[in-house]
């Protein structure tokens, strides 16, 4: 494949720069056009960041997976397009040309179909990081059904609430998953979340642990089963239903700063344009490299890292099933040297934790095929970016430090490897398309170098979130109320004197917990619900692994005698509503908390102790009893 849109030199980004500002639409429908389109679209671009309403290539008619898959079959049909590494490295890994991958989609497509399965549908996926998971994904693509993948590790809670939110009425599970030395009961959990929503007609079942589950008679049903069915039928073929560029292709729930996690709805033309043209372009790929990308396919990396960019690039993408750590902290190393991976991207909390490993576990192993590093999800410390550089690249291999969000479908600033240059800890400039803007609190433009801000982009891309699922005014609210005529990130940032932005970190109440984003209010929604807890605050301190940890100060009713014991079953509540990701690291019992006159709970206060500086409190004159916070300073864990 060949990627006309791939930007090849510092001269050809500036001036692709120049051209996306000036003439937005006249860029993005020359990267456009180099998809495959049933029908060509009537308009490029409509848009408002006021109601918010934005429409890419409106009446443009295609189908994703016939630019991921049926693209392809031509030239690259005998080509891996995935390539599996089991948990266990005993086992054997296997490896998916673009034609097995189509055959499996299209088979899937189809049982999906048998199943009652129809266009707009939305069908939950909770499984392991199996092939089965992309060729799920992909198969509702193919036949127009919505996709909400949930991590498998979220709670049964977690997962009716966003079956509740989206009414799905069709999941695809596994059995159970294997992740490092643990089993997950994923069947288990999903009927845990069952009991709860009786409007789900149907669960499909793969088979991965052969865990004992319980299998419902007229709802669930086994993947194999359905795939034999759909065999027997004969035509192994499903045509692509035809889509709108702007019918919804999925959704995804992600925490803001209050409330429940929303669903972030992505549509299918624009996305599919912006995850390939940003995973061509920062990663430099080129046709026949092998790309490696250790997020889970629950995240929105892994949608577009894993699935949609490579895919559609006509890539070799690996899936790793496993953890870092397991069996040893050489695990990324031997999958690099075994699949001669050449693009690496991965997440500071992972690179922090294999540093801690020293270097002994890369002894050995070949990692001469890697050619570019990246690095995605959370801020990247320098000694973890120079570990990175010096003991994986080994000095030879320029490293991405790619800053987006899930509500940004692609990645919007960081240096594209090779082409522009790098600066460690910084995310340096935005993609060709992409218009950062600083602005202060009244939302007016800090201009100049040197300066910092609220991070807000002032002209859409492809990839932007279009709605939020089922409630609109929440996505206007949350993204597009703060500054006029803003798409406001809620990330404070840093622009240096030659213009390159450092993404300092959120400057709402959402936290950064090993790169998953997790709302304080979520989980104080979840410590509130054990019984004695009378209230409590979270905030965010920062960990030397996970970047920030999470950190409770609690009130709870005086009858307990064991704090610890006490703690241990807050921390099991907040694992069974939410999930082991938002366990509280710390947990502090306090008889009051810091609040102002009106009853609003000052956290700028609780973070700074947290973090440790008590010194610096601040203006504290305002609380309504401040003899509340010696006794929190003095109670600090
Ligand atoms: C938040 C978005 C999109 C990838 C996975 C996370 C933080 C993301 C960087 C980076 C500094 C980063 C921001 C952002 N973030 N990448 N390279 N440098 N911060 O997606 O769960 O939607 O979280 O992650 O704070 O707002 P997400």
């Amino acid at each position: 494949m060949s990627y006309p849109f791939k930007i090849k030199s510092l001269e050809a980004y500036q001036a692709a720069s120049e051209k996306a500002v000036k003439d937005p639409e006249g860029f993005w429908s020359d990267v456009a056009g180099s998809f495959l389109w049933r029908k060509r679209w009537d308009t490029v671009l409509n848009w408002n960041f006021k109601e918010p309403n934005i429409e890419w290539f409106k009446g443009g008619k295609l189908n994703v997976t016939e630019n991921c898959l049926d693209r392809h079959l031509g030239t690259l049909g005998n080509t891996p397009a995935i390539i599996w590494e089991p948990n266990d490295p005993e086992e054997h890994h296997r490896v998916l040309t673009y034609r097995e991958l189509y055959n499996k989609v299209v088979q899937f497509a189809n049982v999906l179909k048998n199943n009652g399965v129809k266009k707009g549908d939305r069908v939950c996926i909770y499984m392991g990081m199996v092939p089965e998971l992309a060729i799920a994904t992909l198969a509702c693509a193919r036949i127009g059904a919505i996709h909400s993948v949930i991590f498998g590790g979220f709670s049964a809670q977690s997962i009716a609430d966003r079956l509740e939110d989206a009414h799905a009425e069709f999941i695809v599970t596994c059995d159970g998953a294997y992740r490092g030395n643990k089993e997950i009961p994923l069947k288990s959990v999903i009927d845990d979340a069952l009991v709860q929503c009786r409007f789900v007609k149907r669960v499909i079942v793969l088979t991965r642990t052969r865990t004992p589950i319980s299998m419902l008679k007229g709802r669930d049903v086994w993947w194999e089963d359905e795939i034999k069915k759909v065999e027997t039928m004969g035509n192994p073929d499903c045509p692509a239903e035809e889509m709108d560029a702007e019918d919804p292709l999925f959704i995804l729930y992600t925490s803001g700063s209050t409330g429940k996690p929303k669903g972030v709805v992505h549509t299918t033309g624009g996305y599919m344009v912006y995850a390939t043209y940003s995973f061509v372009n920062v990663f430099q790929y080129e046709q026949g490299q092998v790309h490696f990308c250790t997020a889970d396919i629950g995240w929105i990396t892994g949608h577009s890292y894993i699935v949609y960019g490579p895919l559609c690039a006509g890539a070799t993408s690996v899936i790793f099933e496993g953890v870092p750590t397991w069996p040893d902290a050489g695990r990324f190393w031997d999958v690099v040297d075994k699949y001669k991976v050449n693009i690496l991207y991965t997440a500071p909390t992972a690179i922090r934790s294999l540093m801690g490993f020293g270097t002994a576990p890369l002894v050995g192993k070949d990692l001469s095929s890697l050619k570019v590093l990246g690095s995605v999800g959370e801020p990247i410390n320098e000694e973890a970016w120079h570990w990175f550089d010096e003991h994986v690249g080994r000095k030879r291999c320029p490293i991405v430090d790619t800053w987006w969000q899930t509500e940004t479908g692609g990645i919007m600033i960081s240096n594209m490897a090779g082409v522009t240059p790098s600066k460690p800890s910084y995310a340096t400039l935005p993609l060709p398309g992409v218009q950062p803007v600083l602005v202060d609190e009244n939302g007016r433009e800090i201009e100049g170098n040197d300066v910092s801000g609220n991070l807000c982009i002032r002209f859409p891309w492809p990839g932007i979130l279009r709605t939020t699922y089922g409630d609109h005014e929440r996505c206007r609210q949350n993204y597009f109320a703060t500054y006029e005529n803003l798409y406001f990130t809620g990330d404070g940032c840093y622009r240096d004197e030659k213009g390159n932005y450092r993404i300092t970190g959120r400057v709402d109440d959402v936290l950064n917990v090993s790169g998953h984003r997790i709302g304080t209010a979520e989980v104080e929604n979840a410590i509130n619900m054990h019984a004695g807890v009378v209230e409590s605050a979270v905030v965010g301190y920062p960990h030397d692994i996970k970047g920030q940890g999470i950190y409770a100060y609690v009130i709870f009713d005086n009858t307990h005698e064991d704090d610890n014991l006490t703690k241990m079953d807050i921390i099991q509540t907040v694992s069974r509503i939410i999930g082991a990701i938002a366990k509280p690291d710390k947990i502090q019992f306090v008889s009051g908390l810091p609040k102002t006159r009106s009853g609003k709970i000052m956290r700028r206060i609780l973070r700074k102790i947290a973090e440790g500086e008590t010194g610096s409190l601040g203006d504290t004159s305002t609380l309504l009893d401040p003899s509340v916070v010696d006794e929190i300073i003095k109670g600090r864990v």
